[in-house]
């Protein structure tokens, strides 16, 4: 395995995804650890360490130090930018230090010849020169190499951009090879950790079941595990893996408040306790939060009333399993962020997980969170693994207040029925809509879709007569992160189906719109 130190750079968890993509696997933990750490990393087979970039200047705090048995380790080290600075410092050359720090693309030159750069270029120059087109982070630099290292990468401005003691297994560069604008970046990691790290490529799905299910037995030994479920995929995922790990010392709870999709409860039911035979206790609390939500129009106060019920339901339902001892949360490495509100500046911090937020707090119950370390992608293939329905998998996301903030303004009883079928409509035509190109659906093709019920009346003519009905906008995005977004272009066929469907098909809906705003300005919900 190789060990990812986090110094506190936000692209860290690119280091691991780009190690994980090659088939070996890898781990992140915070860069403060203590050499105990790295010696019992080294009895479990430990190949090879790379050291993260951070935020923070290699000079600026003693707590950022990397711990000193990672270079006694007798494995590889890489060193990417801060851990480059911080690599030359510890082992005896010199940084010169700078406030100012830019982000850039740059070319670098290649130097010697080492087994890290060998054969890997982009172009050449007239001089024969081999140049990598990379993502530089200029401000600290390297400015005198420490004893046994020699230099491995240049350009104008940064003298020493790669440096490399052959010998020991060091390496360090100042650029990013986990980004994609660093074109080599991948090839670059992937000789790392398996031609100078000997790591094979043999970490596989099954494999990564076996030791979660081994490390959840040996976290809760026979104690009672609880989960709420939410039918989303994290929490489906985490609960079919705990479920294999200790059967039913898990139960879930399902806490369906009313605002959920057509038939979305009966589908997790299905799936969970029926198909996986995990112990769910699914309970109905439609009414109790609707009519909490009765003449509410805000939507953050609407948010606030959903997210007080699901905890108080939750609190009860789980007081009667009074053995439990764990909390269990589907909480992805997206989840886990950095936090500048530590100390030391680079702590990790869980976001409060928009489900169940403030949970832990108050139940008493310790966390249990076997998916902290995994991607979203990989989180799907566990599921697959486990047995979980495509379908279920690969949904896209559903956000913790459901209709409740798809229907602007108050929440009615009669809107969410209008809303529920017409979404059903429209997600089974882009289910069923293939894209001739990429032979994929446009469900597929689209990162999140639904229906908006908006309370306003228009007149239309039906037959002979005039209807004065309810509107709706189906709203279509895609992104890759959801922080921006593009609106679809989906074909006009598909659109006229799916509006002429829920017009004829949905009594009390007159007129379908179309959304066609990005974000930002917009955001991807309504509310
Ligand atoms: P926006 O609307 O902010 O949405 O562009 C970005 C992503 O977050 C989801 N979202 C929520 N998820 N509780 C959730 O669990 C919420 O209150 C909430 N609001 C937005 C949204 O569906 C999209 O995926």
């Amino acid at each position: 395995r190789i060990l990812v130190l986090d110094y506190g750079s936000q692209v860290t968890q690119l280091i691991a995804r780009r190690v994980r993509d090659t088939g070996v696997y890898c781990e992140i933990h915070p860069g403060d650890v203590d050499d105990d750490f790295i010696r019992s990393q080294q009895a479990q087979g430990l190949k090879g360490i790379i050291l993260s970039g951070s935020h923070a200047s290699a000079y600026a705090d003693e707590s950022l130090k990397v711990p000193a048995a990672v270079f006694q380790a007798g494995v590889p080290v890489l060193g990417i930018c801060y851990g480059m600075q911080s690599m030359a410092l510890q082992l005896g050359g010199q940084v010169e230090f700078s406030d100012h720090r830019e982000f850039g693309y740059a070319e670098v030159r290649a130097h010697g010849h080492t087994r890290l750069l060998t054969g890997l270029q982009d172009f050449e120059t007239p001089e024969g020169h081999g140049m990598l087109k990379v993502w530089m982070s200029h401000g600290d630099r390297v400015t005198a190499l420490p004893p046994g290292f020699k230099r491995m990468a240049s350009t104008p401005s940064c003298e020493i951009a790669g440096m490399a003691d052959e010998e020991r297994g060091f390496y360090a560069v100042q650029f990013h090879p986990e980004v994609t604008h660093t074109v080599q970046g991948q090839a670059i990691l992937e000789r790392f950790v398996t031609e100078i790290c000997g790591c094979a490529r043999d970490w596989n799905m099954p494999d990564y079941v076996a030791e979660a299910v081994a490390r959840i037995r040996e976290q809760v030994g026979s104690d009672e595990v609880i989960l709420g479920l939410s039918g989303g995929v994290d929490s489906s995922v985490a609960a079919a893996l705990i479920h294999k790990a200790i059967g039913d010392q898990l139960t879930c709870v399902f806490v369906d408040h009313g605002l959920l999709r057509l038939n979305e409860a009966e589908q997790v039911m299905n799936t969970m306790s029926r198909h996986l035979g995990i112990r769910v206790i699914h309970v109905d609390a439609g009414e109790q939060f609707l009519s909490k939500l009765a003449g509410v129009a805000d939507p953050e106060a609407k948010r606030k009333i959903i997210g007080r019920e699901f905890v108080e339901v939750f609190q009860t339902e789980s007081a009667k399993l009074k053995s439990a001892r764990w909390l269990a949360q589907g909480t992805i490495y997206p989840d886990v962020i950095e936090s500048a509100a530590s100390k030391t500046g680079k702590a990790v911090a869980i976001k409060s997980h928009h489900n169940v937020g403030g949970l832990p707090e108050t139940l008493n119950l310790k966390l249990l969170e076997p998916l902290r370390e995994l991607f979203k992608d990989e989180v799907r293939h566990l599921g697959l693994a486990l047995g979980l329905p495509p379908e279920m998998v690969f949904r896209h996301p559903f956000p913790g207040p459901g209709l409740g903030v798809r229907i602007l303004g108050e929440v009615k009883p009669v809107y969410a029925d209008l809303l529920r079928r017409a979404d059903d409509i429209f997600i089974t035509e882009l289910r069923n809509t293939i894209e001739p190109e990429s032979g994929k659906s446009w469900y597929e093709l689209t990162s999140q879709a639904f229906t908006v019920f908006l309370p306003v009346k228009s007149v239309g003519v039906m037959g002979d007569g005039r209807t004065y009905d309810y509107v709706v906008a189906l709203r279509a995005v895609q992104t890759t992160d959801f922080m921006t977004a593009d609106w679809a272009e989906l074909p006009y066929s598909l659109l006229k189906r799916v509006s002429s469907r829920i017009i004829n098909e949905v009594r009390g809906i007159n007129r379908v719109t179309y959304d066609v705003s990005s974000k930002p300005p917009a955001t991807i919900e309504w509310e």
